[in-house]
């Protein structure tokens, strides 16, 4: 992946701002965020890339942030929160996706995707972006309205409720988050977990902030409630999905088939037999990572980026963690950066694992798509996870930070020279991602808003990755 400086960057990086500025549009007589993607001229009128996707905005939405385009981010927010949903059976969702349409703003909450699939990451990502936008903006009085504090209520019932297992993971069907075709994924895929950690962390500090405005009891038993769930899940989490070269040698002498509540050493039930023999070489001797589902018997041992890069963002992994995992990552460079960064999952299936899994489903090809594909807009979730790691840890392992700021200069350079000349587009394809996706949008809205990130982090002002902590310290009344 060797990448030669460009001296064309000054062009591109303007002409990334001017893409990025016709992405956004208004809602309600306002700026209210970007659509998915600028040109889709094979699917235009079929497809739903001209509406605002809660997800695809998140890297939109920073870049507003540090721009100081606040009141356009407020706006977003709210809007978000007036489509968030009041109908019995989906109380508390907000919505996958909006547009607005004749004066009106039509949502969808999956009743009209491809396959009618739920996305529970949209709900999970408001609270995050609303937190950040309150630390950076210092908007206490948004945190502490009504309307803020009602809608965060109303989520954390539909997320935080006895559940039929018992445990504190939230439990979705298959394409419920950015993987939103089949793949595989029910059950507590990773991504949805982290983003539920980043979320009620997120609740925790909003809660508080309304709590300093005016003492209530009812909150303070939220609080409490919601500070438990944080614990145990995170305590879950590490516990269940967490793998280094030392925890799989421990997997695979476990005792199998325990009974009682006393036998703690193998809960899932899993034969040492599924744990697949590329984790040999995958996780070296100092790397570590979080696995993609636990479900009985059935552990999902497959690597997705954007849950592990949340995971480090998020802190939900302790700093030798996130160590481990840029190691892994540096380690196995080949396959998640290679020509594109980054992989969204490794892995891909393929032969009668792929037929049985995604329903032979053309998109998620081996190789393509989800289904091993490289993303170029999630560059800026492990980078900022890398930048931010740097920021809170100054000294703790000088050579490993001079390898991550290597590999996340060729990655930025590689995305410089190559992003322009294919459109900005949505994904591309094969072992080393070096060709373009085969229905691959064009001009697609993350991968410009993720380049235009990375830009900002790397060259402008490293300083600003403190807006992607979730625990930076909270703005003062
Ligand atoms: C595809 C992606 C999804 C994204 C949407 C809009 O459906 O799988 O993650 O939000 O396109 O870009």
């Amino acid at each position: 992946m060797r990448q030669r400086p460009s001296n064309r960057e000054e062009v591109v990086v303007a002409s990334a701002w001017e893409h990025f500025e016709r992405t956004l549009i208004s809602a309600q007589g306002e700026l209210v965020g970007s659509v998915a993607a600028l040109e889709h001229p094979r699917l235009s009128g079929e497809a739903n890339y001209g509406e605002v996707f809660l997800r695809d905005n998140v890297p939109v939405m920073l870049l507003l942030l540090l721009q100081g385009r606040t009141s356009t981010v407020r706006h977003f927010l709210s809007v978000c929160l007036d489509l968030q949903s009041s109908s019995y059976q989906t109380r508390g969702v907000f919505p996958t996706s909006f547009v607005e349409s004749n004066g009106e703003l039509i949502a969808d909450y999956g009743q009209r995707s491809i396959g009618r699939i739920t996305s529970v990451d949209a709900s999970l990502w408001w609270p995050v972006l609303c937190w950040l936008y309150v630390q950076r903006s210092n908007d206490r009085q948004f945190a502490a309205s009504q309307q803020v504090q009602r809608g965060i209520q109303l989520l954390l019932d539909l997320v935080l409720h006895p559940s039929f297992e018992g445990t504190p993971v939230l439990f979705v069907p298959d394409c419920a988050f950015m993987i939103d075709r089949p793949m595989d994924v029910w059950g507590a895929p990773l991504e949805v977990e982290v983003l539920l950690y980043g979320c009620l962390r997120s609740c925790c500090h909003l809660m508080e902030v309304a709590q300093q405005h005016h003492d209530s009891r009812l909150l303070e038993q939220r609080l409490v409630l919601t500070r438990q769930w944080l614990h145990d899940l995170r305590a879950f989490l590490l516990k269940h999905y967490w793998v280094t070269s030392k925890t799989v040698q421990v997997l695979r002498r476990r005792p199998t088939e325990q009974y009682g509540e006393h036998q703690h050493e193998n809960e899932f039930n899993v034969q040492p037999q599924v744990i697949p023999p590329w984790l040999q070489d995958w996780l070296n001797k100092r790397g570590g990572y979080l696995i993609g589902n636990m479900r009985t018997g059935r552990p999902d041992f497959r690597f997705y980026s954007l849950g592990n890069s949340l995971a480090s963002l998020f802190g939900l992994l302790a700093a030798p963690q996130q160590r481990a995992l840029f190691r892994l990552v540096l380690h196995n460079r080949n396959h998640l950066m290679a020509q594109m960064p980054m992989r969204i999952c490794h892995p891909p299936m393929e032969n009668e694992e792929w037929r049985d899994k995604t329903g032979s489903d053309p998109k998620n090809w081996p190789w393509s798509y989800h289904n091993g594909g490289h993303w170029p807009s999630l560059l800026w979730s492990f980078g900022g996870a890398a930048l931010l790691h740097r920021h809170r840890n100054h000294q703790s392992d000088t050579v490993l930070a001079d390898q991550l700021q290597g590999l996340l200069e060729e990655c930025y350079r590689c995305q410089l020279n190559t992003l322009p000349r294919q459109q900005w587009a949505e994904y591309f394809d094969g072992p080393t991602g070096s060709w373009v996706g085969q229905q691959a949008r064009t001009y697609q809205t993350w991968t410009i808003a993720g380049f235009l990130l990375m830009h900002h982090l790397l060259r402008v002002n490293p300083a600003d990755v403190s807006l992607l902590d979730i625990d930076a310290a909270p703005p003062g009344p």
